[in-house]
Formats: structure tokens, sequence, C-alpha cells
């Protein structure tokens, strides 16, 4: 892969769901991939899971790592032409040709403004990366996707469907803050791209996903109708992508013990952080159905699997 951006980017998903299980089962036996090379981990926003697992799965391909909280540096300006007598001290243009005289490949990672629609849909900040960079780069999630995330989902279920086509549900949930659409317009792409589950949405009304990322799945109104004999739920609260950014007041929405019992014992996904209580009640997260441990383990092979796979 010259770019790891989305499903799109990806030949194979079965096969590279298949390589990064290889690593989890020998963690080093890549190590010499990254000999004498560096990766540049370039973080606009927040992150536990995809710093650790990124600067991880890095390592144990032998890589150099050096992360950086690009919040606190130089404002980088993304527009073309303009007079930067703003806030913006330098042009993406110099900062990803600087960066590629560093490194061997540039991760980053940046969030959505959620105010503007349309400058967040055409994915400028990782565009803008990949067009001024020489080196390839990989999405640790932009404003309209997070494919390290849906990789790892593909890993988790892979490894425990019983059914050949399991039904995955992705329910919407309760949250106090507005959340961008990435993990969930991320998930429907790569459930549906990699072609092995029945996928189905539910979420309330005015909180559609953007439809170019749904196509191909069933999408309902009521969690009683789309948890009836799920065997994978995955929670995960998005704001409003036609009122851009509004949040949801329903809390009746969260995922509990009643309504895990419509499902066929299905198991639970989130991808973490959490509000406990919120999004998800205590006694179905701590149960032994709950993978998100599973799943957090799994960002590392999934990052393993996707560095391994850049064409340096
Ligand atoms: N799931 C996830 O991406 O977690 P972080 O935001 O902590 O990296």
């Amino acid at each position: 892969m010259k770019q790891f951006l989305s499903a799109v980017d990806v030949p194979n998903i079965a096969e590279l769901i298949a390589k990064a299980r290889a690593h989890k089962a020998a963690p080093f036996a890549s190590n010499h991939l990254g000999k004498e090379k560096m990766i540049i981990n370039l973080f606009f926003n927040s992150s536990l899971r995809t710093r650790m697992s990124t600067e991880k799965a890095a390592r144990q391909l032998g890589y150099d790592v050096i992360t950086y909280d690009a919040s606190g540096g130089w404002g980088i300006e993304f527009e073309d032409g303009t007079v930067m007598n703003g806030n913006t001290a330098e042009h993406v243009r110099e900062a990803a040709g600087v960066l590629s005289q560093y490194c061997d490949i540039l991760c980053v990672r940046s969030f959505p403004s959620l105010t503007d629609k349309s400058a967040d849909y055409e994915d400028r900040i990782i565009k803008a990366f990949v067009e001024h960079a020489t080196v390839p780069v990989v999405s640790m999630e932009s404003a309209t996707r997070h494919p390290l995330q849906s990789l790892t989902d593909c890993i988790t279920i892979s490894e425990h469907r019983k059914a050949a086509r399991p039904k995955v549900v992705l329910t919407w949930a309760p949250h106090l803050r507005r959340l961008p659409q990435c993990v969930a317009n991320s998930f429907a792409e790569w459930m549906i791209a990699w072609g092995e589950v029945d996928l189905t949405i539910c979420n309330p009304e005015g909180f559609d996903l953007a439809p170019e990322f749904t196509r191909g799945a069933k999408v309902v109104h009521g969690q009683a109708e789309a948890f009836a004999e799920a065997d994978f739920i995955y929670a995960k609260n998005w704001s409003s992508f036609k009122n851009y950014g509004a949040i949801g007041d329903h809390p009746d929405w969260m995922v509990d013990e009643a309504k895990m019992e419509l499902t066929n014992n299905a198991y639970f996904m989130h991808c973490l952080p959490v509000r406990r209580n919120v999004v998800v009640s205590d006694g179905v997260i701590e149960s032994d159905r709950s993978l998100v441990l599973q799943q957090a383990n799994n960002r590392t092979w999934a990052a393993q699997a996707v560095l391994a796979g850049m064409e340096l």
C-alpha cells in the first residue's frame, strides 16, 4: 500500500486480517522490516490506544519512532494561497515536506471540526499530508474515518464469530459531547467491503450516517428490531451528519443487559474510550461477552499488518 486512509486502499481485507493474526501469533517475526528506518506519529488530537499500539507495532517491526504532539506546535495552515497573517505559522506544504526528511512512514491523527461539513468530508488535513509528503501516509484517524480501528474490529470479529456470516449491529448510543462520525463511518465501510458479515445499523431519526458509508447495510431506527438475533453489538455515539454536529438527547439508547437479552448471546464491542452508564451499563461492559480489551489488544496487530504492508 502506498497510503492507508480507508478500506479502498486495501487490496484484500481478508488477507490483511490474516496477516494481522499472523503478527499476533509471532510478534517479532518481521522485526527486520524497520531496521534503520523511522516512523513519525503526528497527533493533532488526543489518543491513548492509537498512540500506544502504533508505537508498539512499529517497534516490534524494528522501526525507530518519533511521536509528536502537533496540537502544541506551530499552527499549520492548510488553505492554499492564503495570506498567513493570522494564527498559523507554517504551511502544510513545508510541514509535510520537512517531516518527510525525517521518516520513512508518516502517520497522522486529526479530528473533524464538526462545524464545517464540506471541509470535514473533503478530509482536507490527511489529504494535504498525502499530497505534500514524499513518504507513505497512514491515517491514525481523520475527519471522516478511523481505518486502523476498523481493521481491528474486523480482526476481533473474525476471531470470535461462530457463524460464517454473523449478524453485526452498529448501534448509536448516547453521549454528552458531540463526537465525530469517523468510527461509525469507517466501521460500516469496512464491514461492507470485507463482505463476510450481515451489517445492520440502528440510530435515532436524524442520525443516519452519510449514505456513501452505509450503502449495502440495513438501516433501522429502533434498537429492539436491530438487536434481535444479533451476534455482535458494536456501540458508538456519533453526532448528526444531517444537522451537522448536533448532539442527540436519547438516554434510552444506552446498551444495557435487557437489550443484550434480545440478541443471540451477542458479544459487546466498543472502540473505547467509553462513558460507563451513559453509552453502556457496567453490567454489559464487564460481562464475559465484552470484547473491549480484546479490541484494544488487536489495535497493535492491525497497526503492525498495515505498517508492514506499506510500500517504501
Ligand atoms: N479507539 C481509539 O482510537 O482510542 P484513542 O482515541 O485513545 O486512540
